[in-house]
């Protein structure tokens, strides 16, 4: 039996809307230990982007807890929650949010200098070497193609050594080929770090490759937990 690493207790998430309230989230609870690796799937606007910010900590649930690394968010303010992510997680947006003023290399090296790392420029850049953009390391994210942004996001994602990485469709914006790096990187990262694993993917593939999976219908959870 391995050990809780993050866990959600019927979390629910209601947003105000013009018709009234809108739940987005129904109770949902979900388990899972170090090393683990989870693909939540479903179609457009089910709810899964809502729920992997709400697991990471980005977003507070209206309902229900999450705790992350024996940490209860939900009694954390939001500098307590800033801090445990910085300490335990990794997240890859579906939208990159790089650093416009900073090239692909320093934006990988930006979480490591901020942990005070000495080495920061050298591992910054075996990982873009990793992701494939060894020639793109000083080109500014306007420079990049989508799919490149996509591969900085995710070497910046893996510098601090997260416990867990969070990832919103990470293979989304890449041919096949890249895509299929990506997702290797990721299990190896799995494998090698014991880096617990979630990942919102539309992408079969890397969905059957992770050891639990579930799907979402506008916000439930269906099917089950195991692929
Ligand atoms: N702050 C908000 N206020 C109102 N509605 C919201 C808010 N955030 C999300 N929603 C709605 O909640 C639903 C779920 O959104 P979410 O972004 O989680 O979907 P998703 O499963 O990630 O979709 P996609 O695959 O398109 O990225 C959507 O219908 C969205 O419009
Ligand atoms: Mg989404």
């Amino acid at each position: 039996m391995g050990h809780s690493i993050l866990k959600a207790q019927n979390l629910s998430k209601v947003v105000p809307s013009a018709e009234g309230e809108l739940t987005i989230l129904h109770e949902l609870s979900l388990d899972l230990h170090k090393g683990d690796s989870l693909a939540i799937v479903g179609a457009s606007g089910s709810g899964k982007s809502t729920l992997l910010g709400l697991l990471a900590g980005l977003d507070l649930p209206s309902a229900g807890a999450v705790t992350l690394a024996g940490r209860d968010l939900s009694q954390l303010d939001e500098d307590q929650r800033a801090r445990v992510r910085a300490e335990h997680v990794g997240f890859v947006f579906q939208s990159f949010q790089l650093l416009d003023s900073l090239n692909a290399l320093e934006n990988v090296m930006l979480p490591l200098e901020l942990d005070g790392r000495a080495d920061a420029r050298d591992i910054a850049r075996s990982l873009l070497e990793r992701v494939g953009l060894g020639k793109r390391l000083t080109h500014s994210p306007r420079q990049l193609s989508g799919g490149e942004q996509q591969r900085v996001a995710i070497a910046r994602a893996f510098a601090a050594e997260p416990d867990v990485l969070f990832a919103d469709e990470p293979t989304g914006n890449l041919d096949s080929h890249t895509g299929e790096r990506i997702s290797d990187l990721l299990f190896e990262l799995n494998k090698e770090r014991g880096t617990t694993l979630v990942l919102v993917t539309h992408d079969e593939r890397l969905a059957h490759r992770c050891r639990r999976l579930i799907r979402l219908d506008a916000g439930r959870l269906v099917g089950p937990l195991e692929p």
